[in-house]
């Protein structure tokens, strides 16, 4: 059995694979595999393991109907039609859970650093700009007592509430689908409707999956009701906010300043404008990227593709 690998992964996962006889067809470039290059390579495997933003949209999945399963090496699925691999009976599967806490902490990491305006200050010094003390320059914004408000407030969101209650007292809001009982109770945190969400938040952090209900939806006129004080941050993925409409909410200091891990597109080109703001911090799709959790998401991803060539359930299976 043969599994085709879209990127180079950590050695733990291809443990787990030949532990389990399966053979590796891995790419190897540095750039993202063409489409065709993909299909053809599919082909010659029975399973793929697929790492980074290909998009298995119909057409590669009619193509490579023959697959017995597709791991994601990601906790996003929006790359998949999922409804397309189910009705060409193609099991797919992501990883969860292992990612939670080290994505968690890229989002705080950038509330952080745009609150006390960090990757910006750190420029000014090469630049020769640090001259003397000033007492009213470079002033931030403290988070300590905060309101923190959370778009999709699943395993990313609750590490994030867990750190950021413990650590900072912030009182928690949220805005997802359904009621999440447990947060409720565990963290106070209390439901809210999205344009309270948007009022309300002194941190407003987007974990919300990108689903055609979510695409875009800190635009205008999202921004526009948000505190002028408000910092946006984005660790989930680039097109959940549109970039122009976020871009002129930072110039006209219509909120005080965003965190980005995710860009859309990606990479973020060199000279994108809100690399050169002072309230701006930018991350080129980190969240997951610790030696700890990519060696356990490649762990999880092998898994599911041993169990699928072995015609078991995947242990992940976002289908059935
Ligand atoms: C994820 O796991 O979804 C990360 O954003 C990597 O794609």
């Amino acid at each position: 059995m043969k599994v085709y690998i879209t990127r180079m992964i950590p050695e733990a996962g291809l443990h787990v694979l030949r532990q389990a006889g399966v053979e590796v067809i891995q790419y190897t470039g540095k750039t993202n595999i063409e489409k065709e290059e993909l299909v053809q390579n599919c082909q010659q495997a029975d399973a793929l393991l697929s790492v980074g933003p290909n998009k298995l949209d119909a057409a590669f999945l009619q193509a490579c109907s023959h697959l017995k399963g597709i791991a994601l090496m990601s906790a996003g699925y929006d790359q998949v039609d999922i409804q397309v691999a189910t009705d060409n009976n193609i099991p797919v599967s992501n990883t969860p859970d292992v990612l939670s806490n080290a994505t968690a902490d890229v989002a705080f990491l950038l509330m952080l650093a745009v609150s006390r305006n960090a990757f910006y200050m750190h420029k000014t010094i090469g630049k020769k700009e640090w001259s003397f003390f000033e007492p009213t320059a470079n002033l931030g914004i403290e988070l300590y007592g905060k309101t923190l408000g959370i778009l999709g407030l699943g395993r990313i969101g609750m590490s994030l509430a867990q750190k950021c209650t413990a650590a900072y007292n912030m009182q928690l809001i949220y805005h997802n689908r359904n009621r999440n009982t447990n947060a409720e109770r565990t963290f106070g945190a209390r439901y809210v409707s999205f344009e309270q969400l948007l009022q309300q938040s002194d941190v407003l952090s987007v974990h919300a999956n990108l689903t055609p209900a979510t695409k875009n939806m800190f635009n205008k006129a999202a921004f526009d009701q948000m505190k002028p004080t408000a910092i946006f941050i984005n660790t989930a993925r680039g097109a959940l906010h549109n970039e122009q409409d976020l871009t002129e909410a930072l110039k006209n200091q219509t909120i005080w300043g965003a965190g980005l891990d995710v860009t859309n597109p990606e990479p973020m080109l060199p000279d994108n404008p809100l690399l050169q703001m002072r309230n701006v911090c930018v991350l080129p799709h980190i969240g997951s990227a610790t030696q700890e959790t990519r060696s356990k998401m490649a762990v999880v991803a092998a898994n599911n593709i041993v169990a699928a060539l072995q015609g078991k359930p995947m242990p992940q299976v976002l289908n059935n």
